[in-house]
Order: structure tokens, then C-alpha cells, then sequence
């Protein structure tokens, strides 16, 4: 089992069916203000394709909601091009063009005189939708971000939590399906608990509404986790490094990127790596309903590999059951206690299930739950070799920006 992830086999892992148009492209844009000195945004490029997650990270101050606001233009531009589905944006009126794009507001920003079915409601009602339309459509995006419509449609943005108001925000965007999302630290005001289960939440309703999505956010697990890609800024939205998550934490570009990934990055690195994108160990296995001379040849021939049991499989090949031999030739029969999947398995998940399963190693299955192979914390070690030894080239050096 081995890892051996080249940047661009890593950059593919996940995504293979990225599509190909580009929506969004930034073409050497800049901003900056009279009297300011240095640009705020140097000559920033940058293609977006259609239903590609995009999370742009980078230090504070350095031009993240510029490049957001540029791109629905609640900021002009000084120079450069931004195409939005082939049309240069400064072509379209500004409210044509915001209502093709949804947009969560650093900081939330509802509005706090209206109650939160009319802060959801706010595109809707420019564009023109009648009551019937609106008001199911309001309660269907309240409960799809997890708040109860009959509680919180008629409650003002200072009666809800931060983390509640933070959903509404997601909810006023998406509330006339734009095809674009921009999301402005969407989840930060939230303990880490809660933005772990909205990030979840989020990561499920993107796998049905498919959105093109910018993402700002400062915290480097919440990109890797849920963006196909990641760009790293620098001072001057300057890319320091753009790739899939796995290329990024497996190859800092520099000791930039590094500090920015700062130690958590091997773990991350684990929740990025799937099950898929390891090989597995085989294991010896017996056909269910085999019984007597079969089922001692099956564990015979095991034990010449070492292994001391084998594992029964139905006749769609789901794992059942795992049967040792002891000593005396006796057999004995014991519940398959750490089944894991395949496309949604992280390595991280997987360390964590097997160190508590009694059998040192998962079995490993497909959505169907067919029996792939297993997997140990041998193997995973093995399969983290590689990506250990990149590790040390810059985030171990400790090199300070
Ligand atoms: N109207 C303005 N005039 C002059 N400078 C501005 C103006 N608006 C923003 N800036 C400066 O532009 C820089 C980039 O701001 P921006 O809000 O894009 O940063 P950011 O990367 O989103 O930061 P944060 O992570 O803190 O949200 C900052 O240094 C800010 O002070
Ligand atoms: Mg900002």
C-alpha cells in the first residue's frame, strides 16, 4: 500500500468529474485606493469552472473580501477583467449581475428591522416573486440550513444566536438558486462544534444544488475540508499557492504556505486522504455456506500467509462473518465489529475506528457493501511514508515568514 502522490496525482484526487467551463475568471484584476500606497489587489488571475468549491485563504488585510465584492461588484475594480459565463461584469447592470449570484456577508450583516423570513426573502422579492412562491421557498431554505420554520420565520436577527444568524445568511443566499455563491467567513462566529456540523450540513447541500462557490475563510481545516480547491494567498492577494487540498498540505510551495498550514497539516492531510486513494491490503476469504474440508483448506492455506482467520462473504461479496482457527482445528466464528466505506472513509476516521476494533484492521467495503480489502495502522503508516517525508522539506524546517 503505498501513497506515492506525484502534485499532479494528488491535485486529481477527487476531482475527476470537475467540470471543465470556467465560470468565474479573474484576468489581472487589481484594486487600489487613492492615497492608500500599495495596491490592496496586485494583479490577481484566476479561472473558477462551473460547480467547482473554491475556498481563497491568506492573512488578515490581505484582500480576500476586495476579491469577493469585485466579483459582484460592490467594489470597482482599477483595472483588469472579471468574466462571469464569458461576459466581462462591467458590461451588466449591478443588480442584474447580483441577482445571478448569492453573497453571505462577512460578519452576517442581516437586516435587523426585518424579521428573518424577510431577511431570506430579500432577493426573492426584488426579483419579483409572489406570496405563494415566496413563502414556501423561505420555510424550504429555513429548514434546509436546520432551523425550524414555524420557530424562527417570524423572529428578528438580535432573538437568534450567532451560528443561527450565520444560517440565515446562507439561506437569504441561496434563496433565489443562483448559480454562484459567494461566502464570506460564513461559519466563524461559531464554537468549533457547531461549525464542524454546519460544514457538514453545507458539504450535503452542495452535493445536491452543485453551486459554483467562492469561500473566504481564515481557518485552513475548513478550506481542506470542504473546498475542491484551495488558493493561499499573500500580502496583495498575490497566489502563494493554489492546488486540490491533498497537493497543498502534501507540497507546501514554500515556507509561506507551510506557516500558513502551521502543525495541524498530517492531520488534515488524514481527513483529506479517502480510503479510495490508498491501496488495501487483500485478505483470505471463504464463500458463505462453505462448510467442512472447504472451509479447513481456506484456513489452511491462511495460515501458510500468516493469518490466523478468514473472512466470510455473502453471495453479493458483503462481509458476514470472520472465522478463526485455533490450535486444535477447532473453529469459531466472530462479528465483523469495523466496517468502514470506501468514498467516505478519511484516513483520519479510519485510525480513529481501528485502533477501538478488536481486530487491529477495518474491513473495507463499496457502497454497495462489497468487500474491497483491509486496512491497518501498518498500512496507513506505510501509505503515510511518503507524505511524512514531504513534511519535513518546509513545515518542520520552521522556517518563519
Ligand atoms: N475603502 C478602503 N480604503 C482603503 N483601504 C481599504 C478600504 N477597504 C479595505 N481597505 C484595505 O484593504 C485591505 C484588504 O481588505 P480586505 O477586507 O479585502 O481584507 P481581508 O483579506 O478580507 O481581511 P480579513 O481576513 O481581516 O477579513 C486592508 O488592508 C484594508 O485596510
Ligand atoms: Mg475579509
Amino acid at each position: 500500500m503505498a501513497l506515492d502522490l506525484s502534485p499532479q496525482e494528488a491535485s486529481n484526487i477527487g476531482t475527476e468529474l470537475q467540470p471543465r467551463r470556467s465560470v468565474i475568471e479573474l484576468r489581472d484584476v487589481s484594486k487600489h485606493y487613492k492615497d492608500a500606497g500599495a495596491p490592496i489587489v496586485d494583479r490577481l488571475t484566476l479561472s473558477i469552472s462551473e460547480g467547482e468549491f473554491v475556498a481563497l485563504t491568506g492573512p488578515s488585510g490581505c484582500g480576500k473580501t476586495t476579491t469577493l465584492k469585485m466579483i459582484n461588484r460592490l467594489i470597482e475594480p482599477s483595472s483588469g477583467q472579471i468574466i462571469i459565463n464569458g461576459q466581462d461584469v462591467g458590461d451588466l447592470p449591478s443588480h442584474r449581475l447580483r441577482q445571478g449570484i448569492g453573497y453571505v456577508i462577512q460578519n452576517v450583516g442581516l437586516f435587523p428591522h426585518m424579521t428573518i423570513a424577510d431577511n431570506v426573502a430579500a432577493v426573492p422579492r426584488l426579483l419579483g416573486w409572489k406570496k405563494d412562491r415566496m413563502t414556501p421557498r423561505i420555510d424550504e431554505l429555513l429548514s434546509m440550513v436546520g432551523l425550524e420554520p414555524s420557530i424562527y420565520r417570524d423572529r428578528y436577527p438580535r432573538e437568534l444566536s450567532g451560528g443561527q444568524a450565520q444560517r440565515v445568511g446562507v439561506a437569504r443566499a441561496l434563496a433565489a438558486d443562483p448559480p454562484i455563491l459567494l461566502m464570506d467567513e460564513p461559519f466563524a462566529a461559531v464554537d468549533p462544534i457547531t461549525r464542524t456540523s454546519l460544514q457538514d450540513e453545507f458539504l450535503r447541500l452542495q452535493q445536491s444544488i452543485r453551486k459554483t462557490i467562492v469561500f473566504v475563510t481564515h481557518d485552513m481545516a475548513e478550506a481542506m475540508r470542504l473546498a475542491d480547491r484551495v488558493v493561499i494567498f499573500g500580502p496583495q492577494s498575490k497566489i502563494a499557492q493554489v492546488g486540490a487540498p491533498t497537493e497543498v498540505l502534501s507540497a507546501p510551495a514554500d515556507a509561506f504556505v507551510a506557516s500558513m498550514l502551521g502543525s495541524g497539516r498530517l492531520m488534515q492531510l488524514l481527513s483529506c486522504v479517502r480510503l479510495r486513494d490508498v491501496s488495501l491490503d487483500r485478505w483470505p476469504t471463504l464463500a458463505q455456506g462453505l462448510e467442512g474440508d472447504e472451509r479447513l483448506a481456506a484456513l489452511s492455506s491462511a495460515k501458510i500467509e500468516g493469518k490466523n482467520r478468514v473472512l466470510v462473504l455473502d453471495e453479493a461479496k458483503r462481509p458476514l462473518y470472520w472465522i478463526y482457527s485455533d490450535a486444535t482445528g477447532e473453529s469459531s466464528k466472530v462479528e465483523v465489529d469495523c466496517k468502514l466505506e470506501l468514498d467516505a472513509t478519511s484516513l483520519r476516521d479510519a485510525i480513529t475506528q481501528i485502533v477501538y476494533c478488536s481486530h487491529d484492521c477495518a474491513v473495507v467495503v463499496d457502497g454497495d457493501g462489497a468487500f474491497q480489502g483491509i486496512i491497518n495502522i501498518q498500512g496507513i503508516r506505510r501509505s503515510l511514508a511518503p507524505l511524512a517525508g514531504a513534511g519535513t522539506s518546509a513545515a518542520n524546517i520552521g522556517v518563519d515568514k
